[in-house]
């Protein structure tokens, strides 16, 4: 974009200049850019208000916004990103961050052949994680939260998802949903490193039956239904549910949903992970946002889904750490679905934080090239928030939202693996 003289200047408080590869990812072409991650090579752009004013090239930002008086030119902070790789931010679009304790116990006896249904069914699995959370006061949950939130940055992320489902009753869910809502206006420091991240609440009350309601599970329904949807509206912006043999039935999902869809949430849905359980199919009856995990999901359920616009989401954390079998992401991909990955990050099925280990598996095992990892970490991370329009690509209109990576050519996400690529992000 050169400078139009007609145009009244562009407003910036923040010019990043020196971009060595911008891969904006932009729906809407930018005429600089090329290929299907709209790449531009040696690029600017400029920020105001947390907004993104324009994208161009770096030498069409020279006439436009000074550098050589220094740091701050005319009020402008010019940032010299010294010809690095700059993505946006992952996107990452669920999360179980917020729970005490750990289950290291559990994750070796599945390595010797324990079932993770099976430890679910002996009150364990997810219930110990409840017992743990229930016993830990806000503050403890608060300082776990930000310590995991602060690694998530670290590698890249920018914008997460956080579900509740550790409490189980009225008190600690509510609890947890303010302790996720607070994470959003967190500052972990002042420097550009570290920045704010931006954290998107949700309920996961059936996430599974407590132990006090285990003889009376439709009580629990109930408990759901009638008091915590309607007391936690504009707490949540998504509600969950965990759509499985040792979870919830379909009909009971489907009663939690519509109440859900109801009361104004959007919805999502842990479908079809250990057994094929119906949660796609009703994915796409209720208009869910996204349909997560799919392991057994069948094709015409992939073609509801599509057909219904849900955003399907992979979570390759959980194939690494139940050692169960990769979701082809071709499957889903070559049905013209939009495929989102995530961490999962939780105590039991997927203990990792970094979106940098999802993308290199989901290239390793699940057949993505590059360009569809990167898509299914930053845009389609924001379709399954349903925040497609704010951030997830660098456009002008967009939040600024960007990580910048330690290297000079995209072409080494994925293929250098196992270290952080990740310099900073920046969130403003
Ligand atoms: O997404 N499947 C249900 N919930 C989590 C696991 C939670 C846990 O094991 O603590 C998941 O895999
Ligand atoms: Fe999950």
């Amino acid at each position: 974009m050169l400078p139009d003289p007609s145009q009244p200047p562009i407003k910036a408080s923040t010019v990043i200049r020196n971009i060595g590869q911008l891969i904006t990812l932009a729906q809407q072409p930018i005429p600089e850019a090329t290929g299907a991650l709209q790449i531009i090579s040696d690029a600017a752009l400029a920020v105001s208000n947390g907004v993104i004013v324009w994208i161009g090239s770096d030498d069409a930002a020279e006439p436009m916004f000074q550098q050589d008086t220094g740091h701050k030119a005319d009020g402008i902070t010019i940032v010299d990103a010294q010809g690095v790789v700059v993505t946006p931010g992952f996107v990452d679009s669920h999360t179980h961050l917020v729970f005490a304790g750990d289950r290291s116990e559990e994750f070796h006896l599945r390595r010797a052949g324990v079932s993770y249904g099976e430890l679910l069914t002996q009150g364990r699995g997810i219930l110990s994680t409840v017992n743990a959370t229930r016993s830990t006061d806000a503050e403890k949950l608060t300082e776990l939260a930000i310590t995991r939130l602060n690694t998530m940055r670290h590698y890249g992320t920018a914008t997460v998802e956080v579900k509740t489902g550790y409490g189980l009753d009225k008190i600690t869910e509510e609890t947890c949903l303010r302790i996720i809502n607070n994470l959003n206006a967190y500052e972990a420091s002042s420097t550009r490193n570290y920045s704010r991240i931006r954290v998107i609440p949700t309920f996961l009350g059936a996430h599974v039956v407590p132990p006090e309601y285990r003889d009376r599970r439709n009580d629990y329904i109930d408990l759901i239904v009638e008091e915590m949807l309607p007391s936690f509206v504009g707490l949540a912006r998504f509600c969950d549910v965990f759509c499985e043999r040792e979870a919830f039935t379909l009909e009971e999902c489907r009663r939690i949903l519509t109440r859900a869809k109801a009361l104004g949430y959007a919805l999502k849905i842990h479908a079809d992970q250990l057994s094929s359980s119906g949660g796609a199919k009703l994915a796409a009856e209720l208009g869910a946002t996204s349909a997560d995990h799919l392991d057994f999901a069948a094709d015409a359920d992939l073609d509801a889904l599509r057909e219904a616009g849900v955003v399907a989401t992979l979570l390759p954390g959980c194939s690494y750490t139940l050692r169960s079998p990769y979701p082809s992401a071709r499957r889903f991909i070559d049905r013209g679905l939009h495929v989102a990955l995530a961490t999962d990050f939780n105590p039991g099925t997927s203990y990792c934080e970094n979106m940098q280990m999802m993308l290199g598996l989901a290239m390793s095992s699940m057949g993505m090239s590059l360009e569809e990892a990167l898509m299914a970490t930053t845009i389609n991370g924001a379709r399954a928030l349903a925040l497609q329009n704010t951030v997830g690509s660098i456009e002008v209109g967009k939040r600024c939202e960007l990580a910048f990576w330690s290297i000079r050519d995209y072409h080494e996400i994925g293929y250098h693996f196992g270290i952080n690529l990740i310099q900073s992000v920046l969130v403003s």
